[in-house]
């Protein structure tokens, strides 16, 4: 299939199209380099041999946008574009909504307008919210979420479910990401974080290279089986190989599907911090702080619908997720 790929350049999507470029896909990829580097198309080449077809377009100019559909017949869109840190979203919701709503708006009109059909979109355990008992199942539907990004993945799930009620004919999976983490086994693609990272393992990471004197953990007193925070880590690898299954579902069926990747495990903070220390071979410095405002004590994924309808099973386990992240980082500093 010919794929357009948004936000192709970005931690997950880069990924993602290495998988479909190895499973015979052909990409092309739509990024306005918000938050990634153009330097990332080199190293998909270096991995696949393949340098996909690039457009450095935000998906808020419809016009710029419509040139790439224009120009391409596409069989499938996987939409990752977006802004995605929680607490900035807090402080600038209007522009989280501008991008992540009006930007995607965009993107589905012109879908509809060139007769593609198929989409995969990125969502998040965040629509969970803390209504639901662990593990979360896609039939609980949507949650109350704590935050304006959280709300931007709702809202999403909820126009692409109305614009597939009133289009018989597309086809779109909604998959709820848990935590990804790790980085590309050949060291060369992994997240980099703009400024002070929000999220646990690439916090660790800098904690490692010397960029932060210690992890600041965030409450000990959950319940939970050492009182930190219990999430549910899927290795990047698996998520994008996940969105080759999806995308390939979504081209052989009709109508609208919310599907959990995560690997149905979960961890703690710390058994993540050890995890981290064994593949570094050393202590990693932490204090015990407050509770992190907007936190839950536990959360993973029921895999169940995962399995059963895209095939798909998590390969990695959080060994080789903190060992694929050392790499990266190790190459960062070189
Ligand atoms: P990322 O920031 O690495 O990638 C997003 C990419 O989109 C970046 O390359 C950025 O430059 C681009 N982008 C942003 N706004 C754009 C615009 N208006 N036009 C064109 N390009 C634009 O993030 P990621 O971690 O790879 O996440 C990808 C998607 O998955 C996002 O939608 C994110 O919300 C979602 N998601 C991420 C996580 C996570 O923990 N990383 C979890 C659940 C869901
Ligand atoms: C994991 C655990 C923290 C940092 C977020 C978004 C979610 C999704 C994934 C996009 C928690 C603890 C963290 C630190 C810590 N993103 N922690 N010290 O909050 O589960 O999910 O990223 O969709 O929407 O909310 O991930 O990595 O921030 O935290 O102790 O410096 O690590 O309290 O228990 P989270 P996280």
């Amino acid at each position: 299939m010919k794929i357009l790929v948004t936000g192709g350049t970005g931690y997950i999507g880069s990924h993602t199209c290495v998988e479909l470029i190895n499973s015979g896909h052909e990409v092309v990829i739509v990024d306005n380099l918000y938050n990634s580097s153009l330097d990332v198309l080199d190293k998909i080449e270096t991995i696949t041999g393949v340098k996909p077809k690039f457009y450095k377009v935000d998906i808020l100019d419809k016009e710029k946008l419509e040139e790439v559909f224009k120009e391409n017949k596409f069989d499938a869109v996987i939409h990752f574009a977006g802004y995605k840190a929680v607490g900035e979203s807090v402080a600038i919701p209007l522009t989280y909504y501008e991008n992540n709503i009006a930007g995607s708006i965009n993107l589905y009109q012109l879908m509809k307008k060139y007769e593609v059909r198929n989409l995969v979109f990125s969502s998040s355990a965040t629509v969970y919210g803390d209504d639901f008992e662990v593990p979360f199942k896609e039939e609980y539907g949507l949650g109350t979420t704590t935050n304006p990004y959280g709300t931007t993945k709702k809202m999403n799930e909820m126009i692409i479910t109305d614009m597939d009620k009133a289009e018989p004919e597309n086809s779109s999976v909604l998959l709820r990401y848990f935590n990804p983490i790790g980085a590309h086994a050949s060291g060369l693609l992994g997240e980099i974080p703009n400024g002070i990272p929000n999220n646990l393992v690439p916090y660790i990471a800098q904690v490692v290279a010397g960029q932060r004197d210690f992890l600041r953990v965030w409450g000990n007193d959950y319940d939970t089986v050492d009182g930190t925070g219990v999430r549910d880590y899927i290795h990047v690898v698996d998520l994008a190989k996940a969105h080759v299954k999806a995308i390939e579902y979504a081209a052989s069926h009709k109508g609208t599907e919310v599907i959990n990747i995560g690997t149905g495990k979960g961890y703690s903070v710390m058994q993540v911090l050890k995890a981290y220390e064994k593949a570094c071979g050393h202590d990693i410095p932490y204090q015990i702080m407050e509770r992190r405002p907007g936190d839950i004590a536990v959360c993973y994924a029921d895999t169940a619908k995962a399995e059963e309808l895209l095939g798909f099973k998590a390969q990695y386990d959080i060994d080789e997720m903190c060992e694929d992240s050392y790499r990266f980082t190790c190459n960062l500093k070189k």
